[in-house]
């Protein structure tokens, strides 16, 4: 289907889209010039968060790049099966938990369990997911004038050469941004029916889960763990490490990190930690009706279940470049980059999931902007090993900086800005702070579901070092705080202290900060 003279609008995309997605041997969406046997200044093999990125800004500086994707639409994985319904059921599990707490208070009416499905939330993300794909087909093809491919797996035949569709392409570089999959480990019973991931969920999901069992415990264990408890689906995470201890988060502090996990086991959900799955057992239905799990003290207990879901990472799809160009890989799949995005050989780049580090939105598209900087001659280099981070259970949890406890090995002089307050006998469960919006009624009405926050200053140089919270409505604000923070001048107390606040504010740090900033001597709050 070549559509470079047309301009298809949204809904006639959404049409496009659908009809390619329903029929595997759909037709190969077109979007090239006509001029015979181009030279791209680079193939973006994989238009996801990274390669539509880079593409975009490669054509912004005068370059000429083309994206071929396997799928009909361009952004990836993001708005098709991942951070899009993600953050879907996380907003309805936010509004499940004020339901739930709420229930025939105030103007809330009795709560309706039977109301609370996690198959209805997954045919609502179905049947508008295409929007968001239509718009970046038609972004992409009207505003930033980007050739593309789509519909159409690639296949790498050497750094110059892609093959699409039946045809062959040349590129003075290769971007691969193919992205990850998840991946699920050797445990005997995981192709039972009922057992499910982030992808299979949106894909396959049938029936209306009643009981849950989670293998893993990082984000997504963790934030489809909270949804699926919030709808009423009886939920047991089962996992190796500590929640929030898994090495892909990192400077996670303790008390955050308990506020959070205390608030999911009151709201119900099972925590298992330090525990292995051993196997998934099937029913007479055929379906999965129990999980066996190794508990820390050997002993193995069977979970019921009517359905499994997999938290256990993600793998890129590295396997053909690898073969086809001879790029290092390392043991996990990930493709071996320096801070220019440069793979081990010369004109290939690797970008987003494909890379070592956070697989995250921000490090996708900035690496495909640093691939495509470079590939047009720029000087830029992109260190993502410092990042603000986030993930939602009910709450809205987010981090940037130092824990309390990373500071102090640090610094002699820690200085933690808190609330509520750690003081002995101060009776902080009937403390209504923090409260902003999103919390006021819980302040008023339920103070210890109110949510927690703690900045975590350097008393020597007053630097702020450290922001944490749960609660709603501050992730914003951490953008800047990172931005801040890390700036080789920093940011001190004094200066956070001096800023305009818009009171109420979710994070309270800006006059927290005015409390103490006036003295010499900086002490905890
Ligand atoms: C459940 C979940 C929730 C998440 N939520 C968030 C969030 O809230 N915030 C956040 O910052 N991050 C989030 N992430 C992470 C985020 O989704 C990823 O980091 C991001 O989508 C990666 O982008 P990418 O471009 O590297 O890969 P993708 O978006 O996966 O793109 C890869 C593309 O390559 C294409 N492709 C692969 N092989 C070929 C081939 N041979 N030929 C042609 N095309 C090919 C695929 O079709 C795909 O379109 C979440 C991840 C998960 C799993
Ligand atoms: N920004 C967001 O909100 C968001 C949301 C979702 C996902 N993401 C990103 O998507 C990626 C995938 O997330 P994820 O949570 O699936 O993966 P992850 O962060 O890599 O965590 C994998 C989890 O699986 C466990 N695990 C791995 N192998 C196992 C095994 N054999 N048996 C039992 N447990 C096993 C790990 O346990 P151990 O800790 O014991 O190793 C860990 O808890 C991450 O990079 C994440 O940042 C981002």
């Amino acid at each position: 289907m070549d559509l470079r003279d047309e301009h298809p609008n949204l809904g006639e995309w959404n049409r496009i889209i659908e009809a390619s997605l329903a029929d595997p041997d759909s037709e190969p969406i077109l979007n090239l010039d006509r001029d015979t046997d181009p030279l791209y200044d680079a193939v973006f093999v994989g238009g996801g968060a990274g390669g539509r990125f880079g593409a975009a800004y490669m054509k912004a500086m005068g370059g000429r790049p083309l994206i071929i994707d396997a799928w009909p639409f361009l952004g990836g994985s993001c708005p098709h099966q991942a951070c899009v319904p993600h953050h879907l059921f996380s907003e309805a599990a936010e509004e499940l938990d004020r339901m739930r707490w709420f229930s025939e208070e105030l103007f809330f009416p009795k709560f309706d369990p039977s109301r609370a499905s996690i198959l209805d939330l997954v045919k609502l993300f179905l049947a508008g997911r295409g929007s968001a794909h239509a718009f970046m087909n038609w972004q992409t093809k009207e505003q930033l004038d980007v050739e593309f491919l789509l519909n159409a797996r690639a296949t790498i035949v050497d750094r110059t050469t892609v093959t699409a569709a039946g045809r062959t392409f040349r590129a003075k570089n290769l971007v691969l941004g193919m992205g990850a999959r998840p991946v699920w480990p050797d445990i005997p019973g995981l192709d039972l029916p009922g057992v499910l991931d982030w992808v299979s969920l949106v894909e396959e999901l049938d029936y209306e889960p009643q009981r849950c069992v989670i293998i893993g415990g990082s984000k997504v264990a963790m934030e489809y763990g909270a949804f699926f408890n919030a709808t009423g689906c009886q939920t047991t995470i089962v996992s190796r490490s500590p929640l929030m201890r898994t090495r892909s988060l990192h400077h996670v502090d303790e008390d955050l990190r308990h506020y959070v996990v205390d608030g999911m086991r009151k709201r119900g959900m099972t925590i298992i930690e330090g525990a292995h799955p051993v196997r998934v057992n099937g029913g007479r239905d055929g379906r999965v009706a129990s999980v066996t799990v190794r508990l820390e003290t050997g002993e193995e207990v069977d979970l019921a279940t009517d359905f499994v879901f997999m938290g256990t990472g993600e793998r890129p799809t590295v396997d053909q470049a690898r073969d086809a160009l001879g790029i290092d890989v390392l043991d996990t799949g990930r493709v071996v980059v320096n801070k220019r995005m440069q793979t081990s050989v010369p004109g290939v780049y690797a970008i987003g999931d494909m890379i070592d580090g956070p697989m995250e939105m921000f490090k996708a598209r900035k690496s495909g902007v640093t691939a495509a900087r470079t590939i047009m001659g720029e000087d830029i280099e992109f260190d993502y090993s410092e990042y603000p981070d986030f993930l939602h259970t009910t709450y809205e949890v987010t981090w940037v900086g130092l824990s309390e406890a990373e500071a102090r090995e640090q610094f002699s002089d820690v200085v933690i800005i808190q609330m509520p307050p750690t003081v002995k006998g101060l009776d902080t469960p009937n403390l209504p702070l923090p409260c902003a919006e999103g919390t006021m009624l819980y302040a008023f009405s339920k103070p210890e579901l109110s949510g927690f926050q703690k900045l975590v200053v350097d008393g020597d140089s007053r630097r702020v070092v450290g922001a944490h919270h749960v609660g709603y409505g501050a992730k914003d604000a951490f953008q800047y705080l990172d931005h801040l923070i890390h700036r080789p001048e920093g940011l001190t107390v004094d200066q956070l202290g001096w800023m305009n606040e818009l009171f109420l504010n979710p994070e309270h740090f800006v006059q927290l900060s005015r409390l103490r900033a006036g003295s010499s001597d900086l002490r905890d709050l």
